[in-house]
């Protein structure tokens, strides 16, 4: 392998076979015309809400102001507190009728397994916002309960939970349900008018990427005396692998989206540094608070990935595109740049909020039978960013057909709250922490 181009390896059947799988033309020849719902009459649209949390409530809002006949008629949760905390807070919106968030006693489902009550009650729509670790079987049920889903980003923590998702979404086409995944970035304007000038040759051939997801230390929920370790790791979630897949996955995953949407591919390997300089305590669980990930594409373009949790650092949440005649910048929450060498720079305002437009969208799709798909870019982007967390925890170059077949599986064998978990504190209270150079990649 030479410093400018990807292995050869990298040109693989494999690899083709999984962009196929992956691509947008599996995607426009692969769906069929979504079953609208309830396009006439005054029937409303029921929804379910699975996961009450921070993400879930405001994805319930928006899902509330992207339609008139939305209606809340269940909501599900792992505790009974989220659930009725985004209860209240859903019938106080200013803007949102009461009455349509009409969720009987019988339609509030806590425990484990409240996903499965939820889709068995007479909902069209889930929302599947619980942590990134139970999607791939929640995302799986609600394919085979016959639902419409919106689901949040990373879509999983691990390979084989992304291709379990990928399956489920060959089900969901054929059997013409509407998906939509929270990449907000995809439906901002600021991002979708700069990325196609891109693809337009505004900035000529790209020579480099940079992505940024630099934030300060994010909260954690301290152990109680009466939890079992399941409770306290599902409740303190952010901070396992298993159940988030790192922040790099997590969050990041939002970047990597972007700069895989300006390249029009994924990487096809990753080497990577990352460690825990803040966290050394037990209360952060395992995960690391910082990587710092070359990625290379086929192409030879290398991205430049950067993620950190530690507060009183530089931040950044943003995507950056250099090419042979100039560059893009954009910020997550705010403007983008195109700076084209020679000519003033073009600066293009963040306008409406992603979340709200990307609902929006789909629930028009929705209500119109239009075909609303986003699953194949988006398992592609989970996958890039578990590459990127392979390269860093196990300090080897890692190649993106060697991730997507990896059989390691995160997750505990069994799931109730007395199961032990895949990982388990020391006797010091303290959960290992991947060792680069120690861990293996897959
Ligand atoms: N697109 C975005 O901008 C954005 C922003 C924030 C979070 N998110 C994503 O939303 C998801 C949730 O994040 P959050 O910030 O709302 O976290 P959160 O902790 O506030 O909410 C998660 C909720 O899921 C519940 N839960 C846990 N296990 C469950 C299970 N098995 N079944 C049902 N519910 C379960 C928790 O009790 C909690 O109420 C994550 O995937 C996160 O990446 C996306």
């Amino acid at each position: 392998m030479n410093a400018s181009s990807p292995s050869t390896h990298d040109r693989s059947a494999s690899r083709r076979e999984f962009l196929r799988a992956t691509s947008a033309v599996a995607l426009a020849t692969g769906l069929v015309w979504p079953r609208s719902v309830h396009a006439a009459g005054d029937e409303a649209i029921r929804v379910a809400l699975i996961g009450c949390g921070g993400r879930g409530a405001g994805a319930a809002y928006n899902a509330l102001l992207a339609h008139p006949k939305v209606r809340i008629t269940a909501l599900a949760d792992a505790f009974r507190e989220p659930l009725e905390r985004t209860l209240n807070s859903l019938r106080a919106q200013a803007d949102v009728d009461p009455g349509r968030v009409d969720v009987a006693d019988d339609h509030q489902f806590v425990g484990l397994d409240a996903y499965q009550q939820a889709l068995a009650s007479d909902v069209d729509v889930v929302l599947l916002c619980s942590p990134p670790g139970f999607r791939p079987a929640q995302y799986h049920a609600a394919v085979e309960a016959g639902k419409h889903v919106f689901m949040e980003k990373p879509v999983a923590v691990d390979a084989p939970g992304m291709r379990r998702v990928l399956a489920a979404n060959e089900v969901a086409k054929k059997k013409g349900l509407a998906v939509c995944v929270g990449h907000h970035l995809r439906h901002e304007d600021k991002h979708s008018e700069v990325i196609q000038q891109i693809h337009d040759g505004a900035i000529g051939e790209l020579v480099y990427l940079r992505a940024y997801f630099n934030t300060g230390r994010i909260w954690v929920r301290p152990r109680t005396p009466d939890q079992t370790e399941m409770q306290y790791q599902v409740n303190n979630w952010y901070h396992f692998n298993w159940l988030s897949g790192d922040h790099i996955v997590e969050q990041h995953v939002h970047d990597l989206d972007v700069c895989n949407w300006m390249m029009n591919d994924h990487p096809v390997e990753a080497q990577a540094l990352g460690g825990r300089q803040m966290r050394a305590d037990k209360d952060y669980g395992e995960i690391y608070d910082h990587h710092a990930v070359e990625f290379t594409y086929a192409s030879g373009v290398r991205l430049f990935s950067y993620c950190r949790q530690i507060s009183n650092c530089w931040n950044s949440f943003s995507e950056h595109a250099h090419g042979t005649k100039g560059q893009v910048n954009i910020e997550g929450h705010g403007s983008s740049v195109l700076e084209v060498v020679g000519q003033k720079p073009v600066v293009r305002k963040r306008g409406a909020d992603g979340h709200q437009v990307e609902q929006d969208r789909f629930f028009a799709a929705l209500v119109g039978g239009q075909p609303f798909n986003e699953v194949d870019y988006s398992a592609t982007s989970t996958m890039t960013a578990i590459l990127g967390r392979m390269a860093s925890y196990s300090g080897q170059l890692v190649r993106w057909d060697e991730a997507v077949n990896s059989q390691l599986e995160l997750g505990p064998k069994a799931l109730t709250w007395e199961a032990e978990p895949p990982v388990q504190p020391g006797p010091d209270g303290e959960y290992a922490t991947p060792v680069p150079g120690v861990a293996s990649a897959f």
